[in-house]
């Protein structure tokens, strides 16, 4: 396992956004609920959800639009999003208490290190990463988050038969996942035409989905099973 203290190459830069009063509000009054504190120790899904159900982790979720969603239309399911963005955490928290929505918790930190160091080999049933930054530079390749080392790590956290989904408007970025996800030996693809497949109706549109949109970009989903 990688020391997270020595992993230099990050897939985000911390932008120093400023919390609105809504969102600090948010933060002091709903993450005693909803989030999950720093810590090395692994996690007790029960002990944070008071109830068994299975688990999904959203990864990068930005504003939380597609995770309060999911979790509303998902009801039976238990979700963990991931954001180092704190005004993205805190518009979330608000959105989760705005429409009584109980079965999400929240991590405010990197997604690797929170993996690697919380999750229990095989304990989840699904992840999900939608328009993970691009990092279109050559020169910043390398900070991109789905990498064969990074998925040997979803494929560690993740149970037989859960499922990995992906979805990006950058087309050189999505052939990268594409070829990074086929040779992984973990995981098969759910494509007819072994290559994309159609937007899962439950997978709701997200801000950056609506933004590349609005550029011309095609948006590509991939979906894999871990075998
Ligand atoms: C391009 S945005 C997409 C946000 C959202 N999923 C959407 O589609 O609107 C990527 C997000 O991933 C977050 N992110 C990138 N790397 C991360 C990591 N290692 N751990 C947690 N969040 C990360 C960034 O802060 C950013 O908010």
């Amino acid at each position: 396992m990688t020391d997270p203290r020595h992993r230099k190459i990050r897939s985000f830069v911390l932008r120093k956004g400023r919390l609105t009063t809504a969102q600090q509000h948010a933060l002091d009054e709903l993450w005693p609920f909803y989030g999950i504190d720093n810590a090395e120790t692994r996690l007790d899904f029960d002990d944070h959800f008071e109830r068994k159900a299975d688990v999904i982790v959203e990864i990068g979720f930005g504003n939380g639009e597609s995770t309060w969603q999911m979790a509303q239309h998902e009801a039976d399911k238990n979700f963990i999003g991931i954001e180092v963005h704190e005004p993205g955490v805190g518009h979330l928290l608000m959105a989760l208490e705005e429409h009584g929505i109980e079965n999400v918790r929240i991590a405010c930190e990197d997604a690797v290190v929170f993996l690697e160091q919380r999750i229990e080999p095989g304990s989840l049933a699904g992840v999900r990463i939608y328009f993970a930054d691009p990092w279109p530079k050559k020169r910043h390749h390398k900070r991109r988050l789905i990498q064969p080392e990074f998925v040997s790590l979803l494929a560690r956290c993740t149970a037989s038969g859960g499922i990995l989904h992906l979805a990006t408007d950058w087309q050189p970025y999505a052939e990268h996942m594409l070829e990074v996800m086929q040779s992984s030996p973990d995981f098969v693809n759910l494509s007819p035409t072994g290559d994309y497949c159609e937007q899962p109706d439950w997978r709701p549109s997200t801000k950056y989905e609506k933004r590349g949109q609005r550029l011309g970009h095609e948006v590509r989903d991939l979906l894999f099973r871990r075998s």
